[in-house]
Formats: structure tokens, C-alpha cells, sequence
């Protein structure tokens, strides 16, 4: 898939920004670094604050920026929760195979998503780690039965191997994108009904400092590639 990647210098049709949640240390940042830069380190450090990188793909001849954002899983780390959410049109909810407890979070996590973030996003459920399968203490089925009850996309990945990491990403920008364009498709239609103007929405993206007719969002950092 490595041919969908790189600089384009064409004008971008998309920005969906994604939002990464799960307990601290379950690999949110590793997963980024991973898709974004091709790195990965061993011993990366809490996230404090917000931070984000974007990687454009194209889907369907159409250029797509994706632009992830990434918090501390840790309470006090956290910054501005709405603020996060706003205008996400998807989301990771990541766990660590290997840590039961950061699997039986997920709920919670889910329902800070869901009182935050649009109604239509789309999430993924993601284990990751699963390079250490002899320490794996979730079962594939149980995580498999939690997202087919929840509506929720679900992979097992490693940002350490590079296994499912680029897939998992594709395929929520992917459907993202599907949704979108059948919604503009829908709106072309009926040019009065304003009915693609939810998930549109979401492709209005507020980077700190560049709004310029929006007070800043409060976050402690911010860093783009
Ligand atoms: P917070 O920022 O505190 O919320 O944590 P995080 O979810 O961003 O975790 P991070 O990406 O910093 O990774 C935590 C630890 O797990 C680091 O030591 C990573 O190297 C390690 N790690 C991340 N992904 C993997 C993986 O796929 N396999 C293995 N074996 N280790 C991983
Ligand atoms: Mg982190």
C-alpha cells in the first residue's frame, strides 16, 4: 500500500481529523508515530497535553488529510476533553492485549466518546500489541462481540511488528470518506436539506493558533508535521 502514500503537492479534497483514546500506555502514540512517520520507539514517554501529526493518502482518486490527535490516556495529563472531540469524524479506542484492565476501560471510554464527539463518527475498537501473544490476557472473540454490539470496526494490531496499523487507519479513513461522499451525494440531490451538513462538519479542522475567527483552543501543546 506504500504507493498511496507520500507528499502530494495537489490541492487536498478531505481533512478528517481522528481522535486516539484508551488508558495510558496501551501504544496510542507508538500506533501514530507508526502510521505517520514509519517509528517506532521502546521506550516513548507519557503524552502530556495534545499532540498531532497528519499523513495524506488518497482515497478513490480523492486526497485525504488525516490529521490524528493524540492525548494522554492519564486523567491528569489530560487536556480540554470537548475541545478534543470537536469535529472528529473518527476515533480509535485502543486497549493492550497483554492488560485486561485497559480493555474493561473501553466502556468508559466509549461513553466519554459518545457524550462528546458527532453522532456519526466512526470508531474503531483496536488491541494492540499483538506481537506479545504469549502474554495476551483479551481473547480475540471477547473483543470481536464487544464492537459488533457496540456498531464499532475491530483489529488487533502491533505498532511495534507494523502488523494492521496502516489497515486499521485506511479503513476508518475509508469509511469516513464512503460516508461523506454518499452524504454529498445525497445533499447534490436534495440541494435544501443541508442533510450532508453533520459529517461536513467534521472536515473543518481547529488548529490552535491558525483559527482565525475562532478564539484558540486551550491545549498545553501542539505539534504538526
Ligand atoms: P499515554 O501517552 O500515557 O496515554 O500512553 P500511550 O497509549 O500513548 O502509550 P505509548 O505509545 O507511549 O506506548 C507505551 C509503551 O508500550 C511504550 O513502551 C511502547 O514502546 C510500548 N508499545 C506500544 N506499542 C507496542 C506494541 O505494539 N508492542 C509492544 N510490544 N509494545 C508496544
Ligand atoms: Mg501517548
Amino acid at each position: 500500500m506504500s504507493n498511496l502514500y507520500g507528499d502530494f503537492n495537489q490541492k487536498i479534497d478531505y481533512v478528517f481529523k481522528i481522535v486516539l483514546i484508551g488508558d495510558s500506555a496501551v501504544g496510542k502514540s507508538q500506533l501514530l508515530s507508526r502510521f505517520s512517520r514509519n517509528e517506532f520507539s521502546l521506550d516513548s514517554k507519557s503524552t502530556i497535553g495534545v499532540e498531532f501529526q497528519s499523513k495524506t493518502i488518497v482515497v478513490d482518486h480523492k486526497t485525504v488529510k488525516a490529521q490524528i490527535w493524540d492525548t494522554a490516556g492519564q486523567e491528569r495529563y489530560r487536556a480540554v476533553t470537548s475541545a478534543y472531540y470537536r469535529g472528529a469524524v473518527g476515533a480509535m479506542l485502543v486497549y493492550d492485549m497483554t492488560k485486561r484492565q485497559s480493555f474493561d476501560h473501553i466502556a468508559r471510554w466509549l461513553e466519554e466518546l459518545r457524550g462528546h464527539a458527532d453522532k456519526n463518527i466512526v470508531i474503531m475498537l483496536v488491541g494492540n500489541k499483538s506481537d506479545l501473544e504469549t502474554l495476551r490476557v483479551v481473547p480475540t472473540e471477547d473483543a470481536k462481540e464487544f464492537a459488533e454490539r457496540e456498531g464499532l470496526f475491530f483489529m488487533e494490531t502491533s505498532a511495534l511488528e507494523a502488523r494492521n496499523v496502516d489497515t486499521a487507519f485506511l479503513t476508518i479513513l475509508t469509511e469516513i470518506y464512503r460516508i461523506i461522499s454518499k452524504k454529498a451525494l445525497v445533499a447534490n440531490d436534495e440541494p435544501e436539506s443541508g442533510g450532508n451538513a453533520t459529517l461536513l462538519k467534521g472536515t473543518k479542522i481547529v488548529v490552535p493558533g491558525q483559527e482565525p475567527d475562532t478564539k484558540p483552543a486551550k491545549f498545553s501543546c501542539c505539534a504538526s508535521s
